[in-house]
C-alpha cells in the first residue's frame, strides 16, 4: 500500500509542483490535502509550457494520474472552476478530477475578512496571501464551516450561510465598517458554481482506500511548507493547516501505516513570502543576486520573496517532524558564479550556540545564523543529470547539506522542466 507524501521543508516555494510533476507520470493518484489557493505550484512540462496551479494537484499534466482534491482543503470554487476552463484552454483534460465532499469551502466573507484583517494589523500583519485561507479554517474549526457537500443541498446551503452571516457581517460592518454580505447574492452565486462542480465531488478517502488496497501509489501533494504549518511553524507567521507530513493523513483520510515515503522539498538556498522570522535573511547585494537569478517572486500574488542562504538547522528540524526519507534539493542551479556559498549550521542566541530549534518564537527571532563558507564553483550545471557531472564544490555543497539534514538529497535540481534533475535515487 504505498503513499508518499511530499512536503516542502522551508517556507515554501521550493518547487513541489515540479517534484510532483515529475514523479506524477509514474503514480496512480494525487492528491493534494491541505491549503488552498494560497498555493502557486509551477510546473514546466518538456515541450516548454509553464503551468501556474493553485488548486489542481501537479499530476494534472500527465493523463494517467487521478487528482483528487482531498477533505484538507479549503475549495474557492470560483477559482477551481477558472482552473479548469484554464487547462482546458491549453488542451489539458482534468475530467478525471476528484474533490472531497468534506473540504471546506471558500467564502466572500472569509475574502473580505482575509484583507480587512491584515489592513487593521497594520505592521503586524501576516502577509497573507488574501484569498481566504485563514478565516476559512477558522470557520471550519468554529464549526460554522461550508463544506463541499452543502453545494449538492440548497436548503442546507442557505441555512448555514445565513447561521454563519448572522455573526460575521455584524464583524464585517460594526468593527470594520465594511457592507454586509447579501445571503441571496451567494446562493444563488454558488448555486451556479454547484451545476458545475457536481460531477467532480466525490467520497474522496473510499476512493483512495480502496487504490491502496489494489497496490496503487498516492502520492501527496503538499502545499506551504514545514515553516509555515499552523503547530509546527513560526507561529503566528503560518498559513492556517498542517501542511507537514502528519497533515497528510488527515487532510487526506488515509492512515499513518499507507506512507512509506517522505519526500521533503527544499531549495538550494532559502525564500520567504509575508512576514515573520527568517534567520538567513540577506539585504544586501547577495540577496538581490539570489532573488535575480532565481526569478523570487510570488506565483500566486507576484510578491517579492525575501531570500537567504541555506538553513540546516530548519532543514534537520524539517527532517526529524516530517521523518523525511528523499530530500530534494531544487535550484542548485541558481548557487553557480559565487566565489563561496555559505551554509547555515546552527544559530547563536543571545551569546550561546545552539544546533536546534529554540523553544520560543522570541529566541527564534534573535537567532543569528552561525555560517560554514563553502567553495563555491563557476560552471554552468543546467546540463548536468548526473551526479558526477556536477563539479566538485557542487557536489560538496549537497554532500554537506545531507550530512547536515540527516537525510539523503535523492534528486537535486538544475533547472525548472520536468527532466532537469540530477538523479541519485529515485523517487518511486
Ligand atoms: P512550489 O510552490 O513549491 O511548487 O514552488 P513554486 O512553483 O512557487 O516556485 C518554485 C520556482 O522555482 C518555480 O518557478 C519553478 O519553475 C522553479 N524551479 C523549480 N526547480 C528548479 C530548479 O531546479 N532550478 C531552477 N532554476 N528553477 C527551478
Ligand atoms: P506554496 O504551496 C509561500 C504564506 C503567506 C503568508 C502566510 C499566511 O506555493 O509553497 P495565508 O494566505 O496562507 O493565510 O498566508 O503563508 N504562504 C506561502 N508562502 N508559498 C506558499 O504556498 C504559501 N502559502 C501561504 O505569504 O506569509
Ligand atoms: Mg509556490
Amino acid at each position: 500500500m504505498p503513499a508518499i507524501v511530499l512536503i516542502g521543508a522551508q517556507w515554501g516555494d521550493e518547487g513541489k509542483g515540479k517534484v510532483t510533476d515529475m514523479i506524477g507520470g509514474g503514480v496512480d493518484y494525487v492528491v493534494r490535502y491541505s491549503g488552498g489557493n494560497n498555493a502557486g505550484h509551477t510546473v514546466v512540462t518538456p515541450d516548454g509550457q509553464k503551468f501556474a496551479l493553485h488548486l489542481m494537484p501537479s499530476g494534472a499534466l500527465w493523463p494517467n494520474a487521478a487528482i483528487v482534491i482531498g477533505n484538507g482543503v479549503v475549495v474557492d470554487p470560483k477559482v477551481l472552476l477558472a482552473e479548469i476552463d484554464g487547462l482546458a484552454e491549453r488542451g489539458v483534460d482534468v475530467s478525471r478530477l476528484m474533490i472531497s465532499g468534506d473540504a471546506h469551502l471558500i467564502m466572500p466573507h472569509h475574502r473580505a475578512l482575509d484583507r480587512v484583517v491584515e489592513r487593521y494589523l497594520g505592521s503586524s500583519r501576516i502577509g497573507t496571501t488574501g484569498r481566504g485561507i485563514g478565516p476559512a479554517y477558522g470557520d471550519k474549526v468554529a464549526r460554522m464551516g461550508i463544506r463541499v457537500q452543502d453545494l449538492l443541498d440548497p436548503g442546507i446551503l442557505r441555512k448555514k450561510l445565513e447561521i454563519v452571516l448572522r455573526e460575521r457581517n455584524q464583524v464585517l460592518f460594526k468593527v470594520y465598517n465594511r457592507k454586509e454580505i447579501d445571503v441571496d447574492a451567494v446562493v444563488e452565486e454558488y448555486l451556479t458554481y454547484a451545476e458545475r462542480l457536481r460531477p467532480y465531488i466525490t467520497d474522496t478517502r473510499a476512493v483512495l482506500w480502496k487504490g491502496l488496497e489494489e497496490g496503487r501509489t498516492v502520492l501527496l501533494e503538499g502545499a506551504q511548507a514545514t515553516m509555515l504549518d499552523m503547530d509546527h511553524g513560526t507561529y503566528p507567521f503560518v498559513t492556517s493547516s498542517n501542511p507537514t507530513a502528519g497533515g497528510a493523513c488527515v487532510g487526506a483520510g488515509i492512515p499513518p501505516t499507507a506512507i512509506n515515503r517522505v519526500i521533503g522539498v527544499t531549495k538550494a538556498y532559502t525564500t520567504r513570502v509575508g512576514s515573520g522570522p527568517f534567520p538567513t535573511e540577506l539585504f544586501d547585494d547577495n540577496g538581490v543576486h539570489l532573488r535575480k537569478v532565481g526569478r523570487e517572486y510570488g506565483t500566486t500574488t507576484g510578491r517579492e520573496r525575501r531570500t537567504g542562504w541555506y538553513d540546516a538547522v530548519v532543514a534537520r528540524y524539517a527532517t526529524r517532524l516530517n521523518g523525511i526519507t528523499d530530500l530534494v534539493v531544487t535550484k542548485l542551479d541558481v548557487l553557480s558564479g559565487l566565489e563561496t556559498v555559505p551554509l547555515c549550521v546552527a544559530y547563536e542566541i543571545d551569546g550561546k550556540r545552539t544546533d536546534d530549534m529554540p523553544l520560543t518564537q522570541t529566541e527564534f527571532h534573535h537567532a543569528t545564523p552561525i555560517y560554514e563558507e563553502l567553495p563555491g564553483w563557476w560552471e554552468d550545471i543546467s546540463g548536468a543529470r548526473e551526479f558526477s557531472e556536477l563539479p566538485a564544490n557542487a557536489q560538496r555543497y549537497v554532500e554537506r547539506i545531507e550530512e547536515l539534514a540527516g537525510t539523503r538529497v535523492s534528486i537535486v535540481g538544475v533547472g525548472p522542466g520536468r527532466d532537469e534533475n540530477v538523479v541519485r535515487h529515485s523517487l518511486l
